[in-house]
């Protein structure tokens, strides 16, 4: 399929106004955007990790087609580089990320690997169908969760 140079031309131009006003458009936080990009990929994470529990403890219908697009947009946003939503400084702001993540910046990242490996495994899980098994990486995935929630996110925000 062919695209018309006029319609390229549009396409462009469309691209080029995002590129001068990428905040505009978005929920991000201008002043804040290191805690808004990190909230937005945890909540991305969050929604898509939810419904796979839901539909195992039964308040969602069973569907294995669903679950698995939940597993595999799960891997996908898991692997988004959130690091580079913790540059120094960014401690501060509308954020429940405690401090104790820049002087730990190596176990905070070890955690987060934790996370992405038992999200892959829900992933291989998942694919069987075998509920037993899902269920249990289901808990493995939010055991490590938890494990940085624990210690590196306040349950309110700090500021
Ligand atoms: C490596 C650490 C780490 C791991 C692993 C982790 N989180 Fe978080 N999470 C955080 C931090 C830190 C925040 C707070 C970010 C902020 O407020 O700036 C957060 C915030 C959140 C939020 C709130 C996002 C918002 O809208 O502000 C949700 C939802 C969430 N996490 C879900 C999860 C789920 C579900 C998992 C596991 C599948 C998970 N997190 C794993 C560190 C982690």
């Amino acid at each position: 399929m062919s695209i018309s140079v006029r319609k390229q031309a549009a396409i462009l131009a469309s691209v080029a106004a995002l590129a001068l006003s990428p905040l505009a458009l978005s929920h991000l936080n201008e002043n804040e955007f290191p805690q808004s990009y990190r909230q937005s990929y945890f909540a991305l994470v969050g929604a898509n990790f939810s419904p796979i529990g839901a539909m195992l403890k039964g308040e969602m219908p069973w569907n294995q087609e669903q679950l698995q697009g939940f597993a595999d947009d799960l891997s996908a946003v898991s692997t988004l580089n959130v690091l580079r939503g913790f540059p120094d400084g960014s401690d501060k702001g509308t954020t429940r990320a405690k401090p104790a993540i820049w002087e730990n910046r190596d176990d905070f990242a070890q955690k987060l690997t934790d996370m992405q490996a038992a999200v892959e495994t829900l992933n291989v899980a998942v694919k069987t169908g075998d509920r037993a098994a899902i269920g249990e990486q289901v808990g493995a995935v939010g055991q490590t969760c938890k494990a940085c929630h624990d210690e590196y996110k306040s349950k309110d925000y700090l500021y």
